[in-house]
């Protein structure tokens, strides 16, 4: 199913807790990196691996914004849009990101590069508005920084 390295890494995060189950959180990641989102296969493939349902598995894939259930860009430009957030003006930088990379919330640009999603609380709410890039966190965004950092990873 998967590469011998992440096979590899799947059986030793097993190994590391009491219960199968509990390794489901860092076995997606791994899915996800294998696949560049969490496949149908996947999801069927971590139930049989960790003793889950396959319902239980789609539970935790869809509960959680950091993992993917479709094809996504190379960057994932999440927008948190809870209240600090919002006060701050993430819905015109949702916007703004929009108007830039022409495409809408919940969509990926045509050239496979960027997909724009809105989230909740990132944990940051003093340095609101927050974007988040993949695993890198972007603290009182603008829209001219906001600009620059589409600007270095395009
Ligand atoms: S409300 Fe946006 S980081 Fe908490």
């Amino acid at each position: 199913m998967y590469s011998v390295t992440n096979e590899k890494k799947i059986d030793e995060l097993i190994s590391h807790y009491p219960v199968k189950r509990s390794a489901i959180l860092p076995a997606l990641f791994i899915a996800q990196e294998e696949h560049g989102y969490v496949t149908d296969g996947d999801v069927k493939y971590l139930a049989e691996r960790l003793d889950m349902r396959v319902n239980e598995v789609e539970e935790v894939v869809t509960f959680y914004t950091m993992y993917s259930r479709k094809p996504v860009g190379k960057y994932k430009l999440q927008v948190c849009r809870t209240l600090s957030c919002q006060l701050a003006g993430a819905e015109d930088i949702a916007h703004h990101i929009e108007h830039k990379l022409g495409c809408g919330v919940n969509q990926t640009t045509a050239d496979g590069k960027f997909t724009l999603s809105e989230v909740e609380c990132l944990g940051y709410c003093d340095l609101a508005p927050v974007l988040q890039v993949n695993f890198d966190y972007h603290e009182s965004v603008t829209a001219a920084s906001v600009d620059e950092i589409i600007g270095k990873l395009a």
